[in-house]
């Protein structure tokens, strides 16, 4: 492709699904972008089987750059990701794992990536709606720039997986990031827990076992701060963020 790319090459992109026809294509692109190789199998699935969300960024009728995700069921996480979302989410909680992202050299950092990535948060809402909890990928350790642009869009670590990748023979290291969504999060901590004690016995106050401890601190500021009538609200905010 060209390797003169305007400035509002974005705004020229234009979104399709990929078909089978794209498969030559896309294996190129996919040789260029990542170290790892593919069977022909995955190309096919990817370009046909409608399991899998499969968009093209299109630019003057070449595929500039493409996602490929699938929305599953929790129970079909990767054993070694089972525990991205807390238990206590049922068995028909989706979440969305991302298979491939890749944006052509000379297009990178014209917005074509996080366009990807916001259309398939637009596909999570209007397919699986509030079901999907997690949207999830693995990346190669060294792979620092889709680190940085996975980390700006608010995804965390979730996993290292030592030797998780065998690229030409040599074993790899990768990290797990997982961008939590309409409400989902992983297993409690012990600080989780311990928050949480904590919010339900401010939220129970006054009242059972913290009633004594709540007048006894209100007597104490009222001696402190007579003119108070504030000091009853004084207290610390337990919150979670999910
Ligand atoms: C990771 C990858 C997909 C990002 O694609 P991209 O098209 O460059 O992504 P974007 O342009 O949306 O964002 C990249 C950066 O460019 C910035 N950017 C976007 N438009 C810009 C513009 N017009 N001018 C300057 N910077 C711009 C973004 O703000 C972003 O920076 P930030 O993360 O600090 O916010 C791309 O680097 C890639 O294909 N890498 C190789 C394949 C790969 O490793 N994929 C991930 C495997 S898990």
């Amino acid at each position: 492709m060209t390797d003169v790319v305007p400035p509002t090459a974005l705004s020229e992109v234009q979104l399709r699904l990929l078909c089978h026809d794209d498969i030559d294509s896309v294996k190129l692109l996919c040789g260029d972008w990542f170290p790892i190789e593919y069977p022909d199998s995955w190309y096919n699935d990817i370009t046909s089987n409608k399991k899998f969300f499969s968009l093209a960024a299109i630019f003057k009728g070449g595929i500039v750059g493409m996602i490929v995700a699938e929305i599953k069921g929790r129970t079909k996480v990767h054993r070694e990701d089972g525990d991205i979302l807390a238990s206590r989410f049922p068995v028909d909680t989706q979440v969305a794992y991302i298979l491939s992202l890749g944006v052509v050299k000379e297009f990178r950092k014209h917005g074509i990536g996080s366009l990807l990535l916001d259309s398939l948060k637009e596909h999570i809402s209007t397919t699986a709606q509030d079901h999907c909890k997690a949207i999830y990928l693995h990346v190669l350790t060294t792979n620092t720039t889709a680190i940085h642009f996975y980390h700006n869009r608010d995804f965390t670590q979730h996993h290292y997986l030592p030797y998780y990748y065998s690229i030409r023979g040599v074993l790899k290291d990768g990290f797990t990031y997982v961008l939590y969504i309409n409400g989902g999060h992983p297993p409690w901590t012990l600080f989780d827990y311990i928050q949480h004690i904590g919010s339900a016995l401010a939220s129970l106050s006054p009242c059972s076992i913290p009633q004594r401890l709540y007048r006894q601190a209100q007597s104490l500021l009222r001696s402190l701060i007579p003119w108070s009538g504030i000091a009853s609200k004084t207290g610390i905010q337990y919150s979670r963020t999910m």
